[in-house]
């Protein structure tokens, strides 16, 4: 007998349709052909699903028994298939019956029948109301996990008799209610509040936050970068509910649910040590995860002492950064990863650490800080919109008790500064000033005679180039938005100048 159920094949974030098929021949020795491009975990599933359906009462078939997962040419990866497998061995076997077809099965099954959560049941749900399933079955944290999802009932399945008590009988298990409200962001302890001085720091912090600008802090030790970066996120407007969709199926494919490192309601915030490979920063494997910097999509990717990650590395972050998505090629084909971050860095002014230091002497040679800073090649610097030098703090400020603003007080005007910006940029389709393409850049943020005059001299005095004098416009509309105003004024169109530190060294 012949049993059909619709299951997923996960592929980078999204989910394509695989039928797992199943067939029974003549009875006889039990023989299991398993087809259809497995991988050595699905191959695996064999040993799982036998033991899974032995322990929870049912009889494995004495007959040839054909395992199909169709189509062919896609790879089937993951122990995701062992639920789907199992229930229609029991219908081709005859030992379930029950009408439902067009449920979405996955799940991993453990020896005694118990179901373990998989990655990628987000793309899995989306999949299913695409493609008009009746609903989606799944391990519990799974199944909540897929609950974001609405336009598709979601089942909360703890064993495969779970599973088959609702074959038999749908009211079984009750539908998950649909979560739609995002949940608070996490505590983290941190507040702006708790860094001294630094005002000109804190104020790029500021702007970066509010039109997601990519932000290079520059200093000596100890002055304060790391301290002020894990802050931004404190600083952070608040993830739409369709951001925040798009951040959980990307942890999700990436199996981060599964290890108890589920996300917030808040964005992102990813630090990577420098020592991360180009797959770990920008995703891949031979069936490709995402990598860092999709994991900070819609959020914040901070990279701690940037001289010391990989020149490969760092350079092949210059595509995703233009285009807020990257594409892995493999023998599967090519898989898609969104990206859409900010980029925070933080470095030294030389290799000792104390160029410029008022308090101890800098010991490298001219050709060490030069070869330090190019590390950094010019392209990857141009793509950072604010470049700033962080000082030493003296002494008798570091004293003094919590003086600055809170974290709490600067979100509120980040938080009205994006709300300038969606209104302006929803045409667009784009969250802030930083995403603005090329072409609507002069159409956004126009600038009057003087602001246009004052731009021309800064061009023709500094190294500015093409792309820096775009995103000196686009920090000048976020210092803009953050005051309110309208039009770019001289004053804003000044300090955003002031943010190029680099690009004259
Ligand atoms: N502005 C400040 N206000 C309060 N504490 C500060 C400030 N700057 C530095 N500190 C203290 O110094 C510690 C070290 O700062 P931090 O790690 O941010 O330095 P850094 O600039 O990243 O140095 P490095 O270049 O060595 O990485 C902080 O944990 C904090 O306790
Ligand atoms: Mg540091």
């Amino acid at each position: 007998m012949l049993a059909i159920i619709q299951s997923g094949a996960l592929l980078g974030v999204e989910s394509f349709p695989v039928q797992v098929e199943v067939n029974t021949g003549e009875r006889g020795e039990l023989r299991f052909v398993l087809v259809g491009l497995p991988d050595a975990a699905v191959k695996e599933s064999m040993d799982r699903v036998c033991s899974a359906l032995q322990n929870s009462g049912f009889k494995l078939p004495h007959t040839r028994t054909t395992i199909n997962l169709s189509p062919g040419h896609l790879r089937k990866e993951g122990p995701l298939y062992d639920l789907p497998i199992a229930v229609a061995m029991l219908l081709a076997s005859g030992q379930i019956r029950g009408n439902c077809d067009g449920f979405f099965l996955a799940g991993e099954l453990s020896l005694s029948g118990n179901l373990l959560p998989i990655r990628g049941s987000i793309a899995f749900a989306i999949q299913a109301r695409r493609n008009g399933l009746r609903g989606v079955i799944l391990p519990c944290q799974s199944a909540e996990e897929a609950s974001i999802i609405a336009g598709v009932p979601i089942y909360a399945a703890r064993s495969l008799k779970d599973v088959v008590r609702f074959w038999e009988d749908p009211s079984a298990l009750p539908v998950l209610p649909l979560k739609n409200v995002p949940p608070a962001p996490r505590e983290s302890g941190l507040d702006f509040s708790d860094i001294r001085g630094q005002e000109r720091a804190k104020r790029a912090a500021e702007i970066a936050a509010a039109g997601g600008h990519n932000l290079l802090l520059m200093g000596c030790p100890g002055v304060g970068k790391s301290m002020l970066a894990k802050r931004i996120a404190t600083i952070l407007p608040p993830p739409t509910w369709e951001e925040l969709v798009e951040i959980y199926g990307i942890h999700s494919a990436a199996g981060l649910s599964i290890d108890g490192s589920w996300a917030d309601g808040s964005r992102p915030f990813r630090s990577p040590h420098h020592s991360i490979s180009r797959v770990g920063l920008l995703g891949g494997g031979s069936n490709p995860r995402p990598g860092e910097i999709s994991l900070a999509h819609n959020g914040v990717l901070f990279l701690d002492e940037l001289p010391e990650f990989a020149r490969g590395t760092l350079e092949s972050l210059r595509q995703p950064l233009d285009d807020g998505h990257v594409v892995i090629s493999r023998s599967i084909g090519k898989v898609r990863f969104p990206c859409a971050f900010t980029l925070l860095a933080a470095m030294n002014p030389c290799p000792c650490g104390y160029l410029g230091s008022r308090t101890r002497p800098c010991r490298c040679t001219r050709q060490q800080i030069s070869d330090y800073r190019a590390r950094i090649s010019g392209p990857l610097l141009d793509r950072i919109d604010l470049h700033i030098d962080v000082p030493p703090v003296p002494p008798e400020k570091l004293r003094a008790g919590r003086s600055g603003e809170t974290s709490a007080q600067v979100r509120r005007r980040v938080c009205a500064a994006r709300i300038c910006q969606r209104e302006r940029l929803q045409k667009l389709g784009v969250p802030c000033n930083a995403r603005i393409g090329d072409s609507f850049l002069h159409e956004l943020c126009p600038l009057g005679e003087a602001e246009n005059l004052l731009l021309r001299r800064a061009l023709e005095t500094s190294a500015l180039s093409a792309r820096a004098h775009g995103k000196v416009l686009r920090v000048a509309r976020t210092i803009a938005d953050l005051e309110g105003a309208d039009a770019i004024a001289t004053p804003h169109l000044v300090e955003a100048l002031q943010y190029r530190l680099l690009d004259d060294s």
